[in-house]
């Protein structure tokens, strides 16, 4: 592998495409302003025990009011893609019906502010903040909400579609369904499975109908969706631990990715789902197979399993790999993982374009007497993913670009303010950004 710190822009295609990545509801903060609605996030925050820290997304970064420093900073650092997302319940308050032009025009003023500083938009149009009053009638778990993610995908895509040329339908079904509707851990905090995986079939569905409307509405415009997978080892070179493998990696990766290639569900989760598995109507595999212009990728960490016939519907458990370095989640540090991850997508799926839309680390981050972060892990993950990332495309994997998660420390879901993972430190009392070690690095092998 390439020595990492040596890694120059120069050793990446020219026209690759630098970026950092932010979603709506982490940053923005003006919860309560200018005619925003309530997004499940909101009411998940209200519900006791369910941040860690007991916090909200009400302030939050507060970029609804700072983007333009926000901006100005993303410029510096030399990136040329910002990806970002748009908040539902600020396009239409309660889902659905009226349009709150206040919301809109934040979208349109945040658009031109990237245009103005050369910063090419990725939007994502779902990044979890679904509106209150849509959840109030079922959420994803209703076939309904497609309508209603269609009508806001028209609403959003007209305003913008004319400036926003890359979209993302949706952000990681895997956390907006499973974690959200299932494992209980996102809002709305829901613990079925059959609800979650009904939740990820309409969100599928709602991607791929999106497509032709948000090409309609956008001429020339690239359309992906973005999933959250995972390379996914054996913990022993038992079978049985191989064949584990093979379930596991049919829930986590390929119920997304299968139905997304026209391969449809795959039979061996299918069987092992019974009759959990969601309600599926003629024409949807076909809408969700829909052709888009790239996928994108979010890279974390890869996952060690064991056969467990107790563990869930796969009968899996995970194993945490001993000695391994890990971030301050726990998630195991893996560059090797992302080059495996990529090379398999490229071999089974084949896609004509990647872009990895997230990739980033936390970290214990202090603000020094310096006034700096000197935060040498993240940079050298950072370093080092880059390198792997460099390593997949010299072995012909079309991966098109790199977004760092994230611009900002931000709200971090269920972990609330606890966790940072910006290029820059958030100081909370005082909205003030500081660029750390990896953000000075990441500006200097930018600009270079
Ligand atoms: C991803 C999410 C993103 C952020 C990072 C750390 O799963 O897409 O919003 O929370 O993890």
């Amino acid at each position: 592998m390439t020595d990492s710190a040596a890694l120059r822009r120069s050793d990446f295609p020219a026209d690759f495409r630098w970026g950092v990545s932010t979603s709506s509801f982490q940053i923005e903060g003006a919860g309560r302003e200018d005619g925003r609605g309530e997004s499940i996030w909101d009411r998940f925050c209200s519900e006791p025990g369910r941040i860690r820290d007991g916090s909200n997304g009400l302030v939050a970064c507060d970029h609804y009011h700072l983007w333009p420093q926000d901006l100005d900073m993303a410029k510096a650092l030399g990136v040329n893609a910002y990806r970002f997302s748009i908040a539902w319940p600020r396009v239409l308050p309660t889902g659905r019906g009226p349009v709150n032009e206040a919301g809109l025009a934040f979208y349109d003023r945040l658009v031109d502010g990237m245009l103005e500083r050369g910063l090419d938009p990725w939007a994502t149009l779902y990044h979890w903040d679904l509106p209150q009053a849509l959840q109030d009638r079922g959420g994803w778990t209703s076939r309904d909400t497609v309508a209603a993610f269609l009508e806001y995908t028209d609403v959003v895509t007209r305003r913008l579609g004319d400036r926003v040329k890359h979209w993302i339908t949706h952000n990681e079904p895997w956390c907006s369904c499973m974690m959200s509707y299932w494992e209980g851990v996102h809002a709305p905090g829901g613990r079925s499975l059959p609800n979650a995986l009904q939740a990820c079939h309409h969100v599928l569905l709602s991607h791929g109908q999106a497509i032709p409307l948000i090409r309609r509405n956008s001429a020339g415009a690239d359309v992906g969706i973005t999933l959250s997978l995972h390379p996914i080892a054996p913990a022993s070179s038992r079978d049985e631990d191989a064949a584990a493998v093979r379930r596991h990696d049919g829930l986590r990766n390929r119920w997304f990715l299968d139905p997304l290639f026209g391969r449809g569900y795959p039979q061996d989760t299918l069987a092992l789902l019974g009759a959990a598995a969601p309600r599926v109507e003629p024409g949807d595999l076909e809408a969700i197979a829909t052709a888009t212009d790239f996928l994108g990728v979010n890279y974390y960490f890869p996952e060690v399993v064991r056969d467990d016939p107790a563990g869930g519907p796969m009968g899996t458990a995970l194993v945490e790999r001993e000695g391994v370095e890990r971030t301050a989640f726990g998630w195991e540090v893996s560059p090797q993982g992302l080059v495996e991850l990529l090379t398999r997508i490229q071999r089974d799926y084949a896609p004509a374009v990647i872009q990895l839309t997230e990739n980033g680390s936390t970290f214990e981050d202090v603000l020094t007497a310096d006034g700096r972060v000197h935060d040498a892990q993240r940079l050298s993950y950072l370093q080092r993913h880059l390198a792997a990332l460099k390593q997949a495309i010299d072995a012909g994997v079309p991966v098109k670009g790199y977004f760092a998660w994230s611009l900002l420390d931000n709200f971090e879901w269920a972990e609330g303010y606890l966790r940072r993972f910006g290029l820059a430190y958030v100081d909370y009392a005082t909205q003030r950004r500081i660029l750390k070690d990896s953000g000075l690095w990441y500006g200097r092998f930018l600009n270079e």
